[in-house]
């Protein structure tokens, strides 16, 4: 029986992006466990390259890993040099990484959250799989709690009331123009916006639009409560960090709406919406203090998905941090499951979290592992095939 694979497969194995990712998510995290642990920066960029070649082979390399350590790095498996952790501590805190990240990316299949999964590890090391020193340290890396995400939170300015109510409004076919026009007009920079919309190349008119009425008019009440919502949110994406966010934030939006029309299974304007605020927990995560967001870019900077370096850094995820952004809203609760499980769509009943879903995938976003295991279930509960996703074309940006 054969057991090594042949150099070709190794390279195969090597050059695959699923495993070059997991590589990087395993250096990551060895790389946060070895700072609260105190050890240097040679150490860490030795491990984080390590962590690159550990998948060389199909399997874990297991019982190889102190050999590369001390082949590659020169740290020798049992000694200790200049106070160095030896190789094969260095090894197995690779391993943990490795079970932890693992653990993490069968994820879509299980519920387990930062917590149990470290309760696990602290199980595993008693029986002498790990390090009780590395887990620990693990158990350290998370630097926010939800509590301090809930008083960023508090701080985030109030639910724009302008675009709950012209979503209400573009879901009674009786709405007038009039109506809308009185929403409008409530917020002069609200006006000025559905204004420069209304004349801008999009809508091609020969005679400037200068009144609220004819701009409604011309856009009609659909098109006119977009703009309002997408204006209403999107001083809160000012700062140049987060700009990328609100572009994100638009397409799923109209994603969301173009799937909601085509199934019929939600509301098109309810889709929109809160497909403009699936991710604004992740804003909220932003204004975390900035030792914590300096580490969140750095890991994002090192490959690791957002959703990952969330869990790693904070023990949740943009999802919860979202759930508690809408809470502080006082939006209706279903817009808030929808929000808390647009990336785990199916831990919940909501339509809304499978339509954000595929939103999501269909933008091409990479907040989280892909999984098709998730994609088949979004895709069976609202009975769309994948040529329907690939006719929903990417939609033009907005504002
Ligand atoms: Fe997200
Ligand atoms: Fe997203």
């Amino acid at each position: 029986m054969r057991t090594q694979p042949t150099p070709v497969e190794t390279k195969a194995v090597y050059d695959e992006p699923a495993i070059q990712a997991h590589c990087r998510r395993v250096g990551a995290t060895a790389v946060e466990v070895a700072k609260k642990l105190g050890w240097k920066g040679e150490q860490q960029r030795a491990l984080r390259a390590a962590a690159d070649s550990h998948h060389i082979f199909a399997n874990r390399v297991g019982p190889l890993l102190p050999r590369l350590l001390e082949h590659i790095f020169g740290y020798a498996a049992q000694e200790s040099p200049a106070g160095a952790p030896p190789g094969e501590e260095m090894a197995k805190l690779l391993e943990m990484s490795c079970f932890f990240v693992e653990r993490w990316e069968f994820l879509p299949y299980e519920v387990a959250r930062f917590e149990q999964m470290i309760e696990e590890l602290r199980m595993m090391a008693r029986d002498g799989f790990f390090e009780n020193a590395h887990v620990e340290g693990l158990a350290k890396v998370p630097g926010a709690s939800l509590a301090e995400v809930k008083a960023v939170v508090s701080k985030l300015p109030v639910f724009p009331a302008a675009a709950l109510k012209a979503m209400q409004l573009a879901q009674n076919p009786l709405t007038s123009a009039m109506q809308m026009e009185q929403i409008v007009g409530t917020d002069p920079v609200l006006a000025g916006e559905v204004l420069r919309m209304a004349n801008s190349p999009l809508y091609a008119s020969t005679v400037p639009y200068r009144s609220i009425r004819q701009a409604v008019v011309a856009m009609g009440i659909p098109e006119c409560c977009r703009i309002l919502s997408a204006a209403a949110f999107r001083p809160m994406f000012q700062s140049p960090l987060i700009r990328p966010l609100w572009s994100h934030s638009t397409e799923v939006a109209r994603i969301a709406e173009s799937l909601a029309r085509l199934t019929g299974k939600v509301e098109p304007e309810e889709a929109f919406l809160t497909g403009l605020v699936h991710d604004i927990g992740r804003l909220a995560l932003w204004k975390l203090p900035s030792r914590l967001t300096a580490q969140y870019t750095a890991l994002l900077g090192h490959g690791c998905e957002p959703m990952f370096a969330e869990v790693l850094l904070c023990g949740f995820d943009h999802c919860s941090a979202g759930r508690e952004v809408m809470r502080h809203w006082g939006l209706p609760d279903r817009l808030g499951e929808a929000v808390e499980y647009h990336h785990q769509p199916e831990r919940s009943d909501s339509v809304l979290a499978q339509v954000l879903y595929l939103a999501d995938h269909c933008s091409g976003s990479q907040e989280d592992l892909p999984s098709m295991a998730r994609f088949r279930h979004a895709q069976e509960s609202l009975g769309v095939t994948s040529e329907q996703l690939r006719s929903i074309s990417s939609p033009p940006p907005m504002c």
